[in-house]
């Protein structure tokens, strides 16, 4: 029997993690999970910030709680897993996104500040995802990890994030290696690759704390075929689909979501 959309979009009784969902990106992931019925556990570096989205969603009448994680850390990823696990009974939906992107040209760019991207962007997605494979094999009823990569993970969108670069890039052969090596416990691995999106981070200025200059703003957009940045939900609605019933033969897949950012 065919499933009706509304049914292949249906999360309910579902648990998903979504790192770095305090803010931008990831808030946009955590509502559109929400919304689809999944109970779903902020874990965000910023635990302040991950309490107070957790409590507008829960406000809302979704299934959100929150824990103050470091990704790049193994005893807090350990955590994020046995709460999820103790919260809501299991795990279905891994959702890596956190990620930091300071700017720096590759003359002034430290050790320090390699191994940090390296650590959050990359040894983040890898330990939490060997530890939620383990439990979604032992709970036997498949399940799904959705990485957020960026359009960097396939060229580069300016200079001075040779460091993000490379861990994107990362992120995007880790996923299809581990796609490869779970599709036969009906474990589904893909990544979404953004551009453009506007978030506190993007908003920040890479590596600065004030608002992006309004000339340099509109420089870039004239350079976006779209003529507009994109918001986090654009990203929250393609990771619903990849989390839902609507990707049942997706694995190992990359879905570009930049307002053609990459065509030029
Ligand atoms: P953001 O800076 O606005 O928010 C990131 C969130 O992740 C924050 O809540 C922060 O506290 C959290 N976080 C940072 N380090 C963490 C750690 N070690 N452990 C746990 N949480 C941590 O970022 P934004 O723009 O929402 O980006 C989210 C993801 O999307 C990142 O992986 C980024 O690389 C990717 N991306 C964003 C694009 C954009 O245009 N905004 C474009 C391409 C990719």
């Amino acid at each position: 029997m065919m499933k009706a959309v509304t049914e292949l979009l249906d999360l309910s009784g579902k648990s998903a993690i979504v790192t770095g969902g305090a803010v931008g990106i990831g808030q946009g992931i955590t509502r559109r999970l929400a919304e689809a019925g999944a109970s779903v556990l902020i874990a965000d570096i910023n635990g302040d910030e991950a309490i107070r989205a957790a409590k507008s969603f829960s406000d809302a009448g979704l299934r959100v709680e929150s824990i103050a994680a470091d990704v790049s850390d193994e005893a807090d990823v350990r955590e994020v897993v046995d709460t999820a696990v103790r919260l809501f009974g299991g795990v279905d939906i891994l959702v890596n996104n956190a990620g930091i992107y300071p700017s720096v040209p590759l003359a002034s760019l430290t050790p320090q500040t390699f191994d940090r991207v390296v650590a959050v962007n990359l040894r983040g997605v890898f330990l939490l995802t060997q530890r939620v494979a383990e439990l979604l094999k032992a709970q036997g009823r498949g399940g799904s990890i959705i990485n957020v990569t960026s359009i960097d993970a396939l060229h580069p969108s300016m200079v001075g994030l040779a460091a993000y670069d490379a861990t994107k890039h990362g992120v995007w052969g880790l996923t299809k290696n581990v796609a490869l090596e779970l599709a036969p416990h009906d474990i589904q691995v893909n990544a979404v690759a953004p551009g453009g999106i506007l978030t506190p981070g993007t908003q920040a200025g890479t590596g600065s704390q004030g608002e992006i200059d309004p000339e340099m703003m509109k420089a870039f957009l004239a350079t976006l075929p779209m003529r507009r940045m994109g918001e986090p939900d654009e990203i929250g609605k393609v990771v619903l689909f990849l989390a839902s019933d609507m990707a049942s033969y997706m694995t190992g897949s990359q879905v570009v979501v930049d307002g053609g950012a990459l065509l030029r």
